[in-house]
């Protein structure tokens, strides 16, 4: 890899990817290309995105995931792609285009859009958005391209989001299904975004995990934590096991007017089945990094 890799991230106007790409000029240790669609600085929201990336030292280049013919010119001369897409329909074919042209370009290592509980762990059907995970990653494997993955956990930022219905504020209850007892993985979006910093060029990540967690809490100690940050008591309801958790998605997903209405319960089954958890936490390989924890981001939160 040349002395300043060069990055190209992929869903640079995103919440994470913008975090991304702010890591990576912090760190000052690459060069960063943001691509961003053809058009994207239209909407005000992206176009102030654009010129912030752009100030921070960002080179911006335009492309479209889901035209594919776009996407080698935007790789040539970069030695990593980080993905950052979001969950549609563009997140299978779109990064399948994209390790097709990074191969194709001779780009060194790609991340892709993962950030989640170790979904190679469940199984298929499980979860659809970490189905589409799974279909990504064989595809990388098989395109022969070095890749590393980024696995966090959830994000602590969900909390007071439909994310984590764990968390009904309104009502004052905190619902959860499983024994609570289950250890949980929880990462904040921009400690992310610096572990994906360090990943990039790190030489021993190449075709494996990085596996990292701000805090590991079961829920029992996770309403613990919220009650001791924000003061606030909150009533503690135990929904069922995780097997009927299963169950309730199972019988919920066929009449669902939304994925919202059964997807936040898939990732939750995730977790407190224990299936996706991490095993393998390696904060420790960057000693400078201290992830923020539970209690700590809880009491800066505005919840
Ligand atoms: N572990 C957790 O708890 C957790 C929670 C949330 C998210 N995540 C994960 O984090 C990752 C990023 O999610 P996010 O919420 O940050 O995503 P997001 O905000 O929806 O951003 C998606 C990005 O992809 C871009 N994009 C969409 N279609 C594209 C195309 N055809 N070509 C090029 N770019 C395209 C969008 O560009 P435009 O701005 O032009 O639309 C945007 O920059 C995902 O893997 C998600 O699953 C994890």
């Amino acid at each position: 890899m040349a002395n300043k890799p060069t990055v190209l991230v992929v869903g640079s106007t995103g919440m994470l990817g913008i975090q991304i790409v702010s890591a990576l000029l912090d760190k000052e240790a690459t060069e960063v290309k943001a691509m961003v669609r053809p058009g994207s600085d239209s909407k005000e929201e992206n176009r102030q995105k654009i010129e912030r990336m752009k100030a921070q030292g960002a080179t911006i280049v335009e492309g479209d995931l889901m035209k594919p013919e776009t996407l080698p010119p935007i790789c040539e001369g970069v030695d990593v792609v980080v993905s950052a897409v979001g969950n549609n329909q563009t997140t299978v074919p779109g990064q399948k285009n994209l390790i097709d042209a990074a191969k194709q370009q001779g780009v060194q290592r790609l991340i892709p859009s993962d950030y989640s509980v170790d979904y190679r762990k469940l199984d298929y059907g499980d979860n659809d958005n970490l189905d589409m995970r799974k279909e990504v990653l064989s595809h990388l494997q098989q395109s022969g391209l070095e890749y590393t993955l980024i696995l966090n956990g959830a994000f602590m930022n969900n909390v007071g989001t439909p994310y984590m219905p764990q968390f009904d504020l309104d009502h004052g209850v905190f619902q959860y299904w499983g024994n609570g007892e289950t250890p949980l993985d929880f990462t904040t979006t921009q400690d992310t975004a610096k572990y994906v910093a360090e990943a990039v060029s790190d030489p021993d990540l190449a075709n494996t995990a990085l596996e990292v967690a701000g805090d590991v809490l079961t829920m029992k100690q996770l309403l613990a934590a919220y009650e001791e940050a924000t003061g606030n008591k909150l009533q503690e309801k135990r929904l069922g096991s995780a097997q009927d958790l299963k169950a309730w998605i199972d019988q919920k997903k066929p009449s669902a007017s939304s994925s919202l209405e059964y997807i936040p319960q898939q990732y939750e089954y995730a977790m407190v089945s224990g299936k996706g958890k991490l095993d393998d936490i390696q904060n420790s390989r960057y000693p400078h990094l201290n992830p923020t924890s539970i209690k700590q981001f809880l009491a800066s939160a505005n919840l």
